[in-house]
């Protein structure tokens, strides 16, 4: 069977504050969302990809997309809604059927490793389970009030900080987005909620999201050769 991923680019970008929306935005040269579809073309096996855009923005994602080294025909670019978990769900509608997993991965991810890619599909495969890339959070974390009151520690140990791609069987994430009620933060909080398993797999320092002007900043440093 094919894997399916979802790139969600359909995002505005408003703390990066570009002018245009963030997956379009370059870094060091080249679109966001361009790199990220790069990283799909070093993946294993039969992949078809759905990318996910904001509707005047159509045809300039099936252009990089070419760009990027996919081939025409296992491509899909479909218009996204109002929030990411919308965005996903559209994208959902356009999978191949044919699909045993699905991938969605934000296009703001856009120096992920093909390898992450490949060892969440092969865990999704072994276990049956929704899987998450998960790097261990470093810094100590406090839990606090709302007047900044420090209330305790939280044991770092049982601390994950999750990343994109998250992968799943194709027809247990359909009937999680069909039942959801309310807004998830992520596609593994909505797949939980449905009374799914969830693992993680090991993340990769380089899959981090470019959400600000200083992100964009490290993005290029890595590039340029200079970072991580
Ligand atoms: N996304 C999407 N559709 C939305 C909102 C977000 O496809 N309605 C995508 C973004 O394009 C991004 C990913 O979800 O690849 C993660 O979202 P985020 O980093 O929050 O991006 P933006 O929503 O674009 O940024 P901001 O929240 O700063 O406006
Ligand atoms: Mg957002």
């Amino acid at each position: 069977h094919p894997v399916s991923v979802i790139v969600v680019a359909a995002g505005s970008g408003t703390r990066l504050g570009a002018g245009v929306p963030k997956a379009f935005a370059e870094v060091a040269g080249e679109p966001m969302l361009t790199r990220a579809l790069r990283a799909i073309t070093g993946m294993r096996g039969e992949v078809r990809t759905v990318v996910v855009v904001p509707t005047q923005l159509l045809q300039t994602a099936a252009d990089f997309a070419l760009r990027a080294g996919l081939d025409r025909d296992s491509v899909a670019v479909v218009e996204g809604g109002a929030t990411r978990q919308a965005s996903v769900a559209a994208g959902l509608s356009a999978v191949d059927p044919a699909s045993d997993v699905v991938l969605v991965h934000d296009a703001a991810r856009a120096l992920t490793p093909a390898a992450v890619f490949d060892r969440v599909v092969a865990e999704v495969r072994a276990s049956g389970a929704g899987v998450v890339p998960a790097l261990p959070v470093i810094d100590t974390i406090k839990r606090v009030d709302a007047g900044g009151r420090v209330l305790g520690q939280v044991d770092r140990s049982q601390l994950a900080a999750a990343q994109t791609p998250q992968g799943f069987p194709l027809m247990p994430l359909i009937d999680a987005y069909s039942a959801v009620d309310g807004e998830h933060t992520d596609d593994a909080s909505l797949f939980a909620a449905a009374g799914r398993p969830v693992r993680t797999v090991q993340g990769d320092a380089l899959a981090f999201k470019i959400t600000t002007p200083a992100d964009l900043a490290r993005a290029e440093g890595v590039v340029a050769g200079n970072g991580e």
